[in-house]
């Protein structure tokens, strides 16, 4: 049967993007049953929200999901992708493709996959004023010997890191470094945190990685503190593999990641669940673009090729990544983020041509 794929657009070039994706797989024949329904911004008039119940009931019944992007009002569509659906493993592949705009002088053969837990960390916003904290927490003392009524007006964020997240995240990426490794990837973790000042949840992190490590003896590790890492990215990134870490690191590094392998238009990312997963592109709704029929579909056709993956179609996946790239290596019909001036319809058919 038909594997049955939720294409959500959201906002901004989201909808232009994955209209060129969605186009791609229908007219390729891969054989999906591809299906649409209301979101976003362009919704919220008529359905009074930008996720109405009968889109999350299709999420809910999908085998898989490919979403464009969202504006801060329609944040609730990435609320329910992660949270509701519990998608807690957000894989960023940063792959560098012959042909794209890295600003590095030599980023051939950049190959890693940074794994970011999607989750918890700094991202439900536990934000409030310092009043409260204080009052809550009458004797907490910080590193430095102070209690939150001795820092005046202001606010707070909590940072919460749980066991069972971390070493659900670092089975993950064990997992997916042994596949690697299977593959002829260099099979080597390396985990990233700031446990010099976040002792307690950034070791707590640490401690679940190197911990689960222990039943994957085939794999090689380090860590690196993440303002070191954010240098080594850019200096040795041929030297990562898989890269762990936490929420927000995660999200700043691989925009970093993206930008050394050609620009944030061709990163693509996978969110996995224990039920369904979800995959949309690194970048975010590029709202000064938006409308304008340019805006670079790569980083959401490469993360529709991580879904067939998942989908168990890895000769379409293979056969889209090789079309992607066999376009960049011709480089005639690149999108104006990579230097080219052809639309974003115009690459798509680029594509499709490759696949044949
Ligand atoms: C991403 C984005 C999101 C994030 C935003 C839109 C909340 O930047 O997927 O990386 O920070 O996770
Ligand atoms: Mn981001």
């Amino acid at each position: 049967m038909a594997k049955k794929v939720v294409v959500l657009g959201g906002d901004g070039i989201g909808p232009e993007v994955t209209h060129a994706a969605a186009h791609i797989l229908t007219e390729a024949g891969f054989g999906l049953d591809l299906q649409t329904p209301p979101c976003g911004e362009k919704v919220l008039e008529e359905f009074g929200t930008a996720l109405p119940d009968e889109t999350r009931e299709s999420c809910g019944e999908a085998d898989a999901i490919l979403f464009g992007a969202t504006h801060e009002a329609s944040v609730i569509i990435m609320a329910y992708l992660r949270y509701v659906l519990k998608t807690y493993a957000n894989v960023r592949p940063l792959k560098y493709y012959v042909g794209s705009s890295s600003p590095l002088a030599n980023p051939e053969n950049i190959d890693f996959v940074v794994v970011r837990e999607n989750l918890e960390g700094m991202y439900p916003g536990r934000e409030g004023d310092l009043s409260d904290i204080a009052e809550a927490m009458p004797d907490y003392r910080d590193l430095l010997g102070k209690k939150f009524e001795d820092l005046g007006e202001g606010k707070f964020a909590i940072r919460v890191i749980t066991k069972e997240g971390s070493d659900r995240i670092a089975k993950f990426a064990c997992e997916l470094a042994r596949m690697r490794k299977k593959a002829g990837y260099p099979g080597k973790l390396t985990c990233v945190t700031k446990q010099n000042m976040l002792r307690q949840s950034c070791g707590l992190f640490r401690q679940r990685v190197e911990e689960t490590l222990k039943e994957y003896p085939e794999l090689d590790y380090e860590h690196f503190y993440v303002d070191d890492m954010a240098r080594r990215l850019v200096r040795f990134p041929r030297e990562m593999d898989v890269v762990v870490t936490s929420n927000m690191f995660g999200d700043i590094l691989s925009d970093l990641g993206a930008e050394v392998v050609g620009g944030l238009g061709i990163a693509p990312s996978g969110c996995y669940g224990d039920r369904v997963s979800y995959f949309e592109s690194v970048h975010g709704s590029a709202p000064d673009i938006a409308g304008q029929g340019i805006a670079n579909p790569t980083a959401t056709i490469l993360s529709a090729a991580m879904m067939l993956d998942h989908l168990g179609m890895e000769s379409e996946a293979r056969a889209l990544e090789k079309a992607v790239a066999e376009v960049y290596r011709k480089g005639d019909t690149l999108t104006p983020d990579q230097g080219g001036s052809a639309t974003t319809t115009e690459f798509a058919e680029a594509v499709l041509r490759e696949i044949g």
